[in-house]
């Protein structure tokens, strides 16, 4: 595979060259590119003499004004090691003031960062809050190693080791497109249900989780249908958005698209109630005490359930105790083939937050919990997971 290793200018730049002799060791083409401050660090002779190849500067992108681009499309993985706190809030931010930045704006491709640093800065809220952006943008980020520092400091910083770096490269490089040719059927984010034409009930999902699995999905080949409540958030790019409200219009779009789907996932929070009758008009402060009777909503993944043919169907349960059980009894009763359990209401994890701690609990009787991690990383995993019971199933019913 044709590689771009990009090295920014922090202590541990020499160890980009043992990392750079590995991915050569593994048959790969690797292209170096060197910040001005890597430069400071480690002679770019050294990554030519190990690479065979001339290193690409900022020199070399004064001499041609439109490198980048070339370089950038002729090659399918950027890894980059170090990477330092300066060049991961660069990269957050779309800067692109040296040839690195550039290039990683013009490029498409997988992106693997290893970054080093002191660990003051490594736990700095802004590296965090770059790191989160990064890791939304699908990029790997393969964590430092903890231990002495340069600066004299102990802690996380240091940058991995190269075998450890060159193992998440290999694990990007094989990143199948495994979801090529199937649909998916994905809903996401709360409902709103009018108590009249200016107030709703509602709940507080933001859709993070939803979004990021139909995200997910588009990356691993699939075609996404990305059925979403009222949120704030983007749609992907490549998803098939159709925007609901309420619980009733959820329903409705969800058995009009069904037809084509693989696979479909109810991430969504739909609101168990709702009024019935909505009055047509603003409910006034007349009374000293007011009740309303609610109804319950259709519960759509319980309908999918029993309409579900040869689709795999996969429901989510947010909890706030008894997580597996409650898992394990909707999974059940909506005879759904994967239930992803989240506790809500605990602190950074479930609805609002970019972080998720989830339990799947699978019809084969398996029960698989994902330590927390950011949403997109979680919904790669549920994935691996949701194709993994498919084989099993097939397995099972003797296809
Ligand atoms: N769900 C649905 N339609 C509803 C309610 C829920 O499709 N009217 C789906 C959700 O999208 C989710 C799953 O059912 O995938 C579980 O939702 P949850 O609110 O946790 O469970 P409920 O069945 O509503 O049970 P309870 O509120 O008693 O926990």
């Amino acid at each position: 595979m044709k590689l771009i290793l990009g090295v920014a200018g922090g202590i541990a730049a020499y160890k980009a060259a043992e990392l750079a002799r590995l991915l050569m060791q593994e048959g790969h083409e690797v292209q170096v590119v060197m910040t001005p401050a890597a430069e400071e660090f480690v002679r770019p002779l050294t990554f030519a003499a190990l690479t065979g190849r001339k290193v690409l500067t900022n020199l070399f992108a004064i001499e041609s004004a439109i490198e980048h681009i070339s370089v950038a499309q002729e090659h399918e993985l950027l890894v980059i090691a170090p990477a330092t706190a300066d060049l991961i809030a660069r990269m957050a931010h779309g800067l692109a003031d040296d040839f690195l930045t550039t290039l990683y704006l013009a490029f498409t491709g997988p992106v693997v960062l290893a970054p080093a640093m002191n660990v003051n800065m490594w736990q700095h809220p802004a590296t965090r809050a770059n790191l989160d952006t990064l890791r939304g943008r699908g990029h790997r980020i393969v964590e430092p190693d903890s231990g002495y520092l340069a600066c004299g400091m102990t802690g996380p910083g240091r940058l991995a080791d190269p075998e450890i770096i060159a193992e998440a490269i290999a694990r990007e490089v094989h990143q199948r497109r495994d979801l090529e040719g199937e649909t998916l059927l994905i809903t996401a984010g709360p409902t709103q249900e009018p108590l009249d034409p200016v107030r709703y009930i509602s709940n507080r999902s933001s859709g993070k989780m939803g979004y990021a699995l139909a995200e997910a999905a588009v990356a691993r080949g699939a075609r996404v249908i990305l059925i979403s409540g009222p949120v704030h958030l983007p749609p992907p790019p490549g998803v098939e958005i159709i925007n609901v409200r309420t619980a009733i219009e959820m329903r409705e779009q969800v058995f009009a698209h069904l037809g084509p789907a693989d696979i479909v996932i109810k991430a969504a929070a739909v609101a168990d109630f709702h009024l019935s009758k909505v009055p047509d008009q603003k409910v006034k402060k007349t009374a000293a005490r007011i009740s309303m009777e609610l109804d319950p909503t259709p519960d759509i993944l319980a309908e999918l359930g029993r309409k579900k043919g040869d689709r795999l169907l996969i429901g989510f349960a947010a909890e706030t105790q008894n997580l597996q059980q409650e898992a394990r009894r909707k999974l059940e009763s909506k005879n759904c083939d994967m239930v992803v359990g989240n506790l809500v209401g605990v602190s950074d994890s479930g609805f609002e937050s970019d972080q998720n701690e989830v339990i799947l609990v699978l019809r084969t009787g398996e029960s698989i919990p994902l330590p927390r991690a950011p949403k997109r990383e979680i919904a790669d995993h549920i994935f691996d997971h949701v194709l993994k019971l498919r084989l099993a199933l097939h397995a099972a019913n003797g296809h």
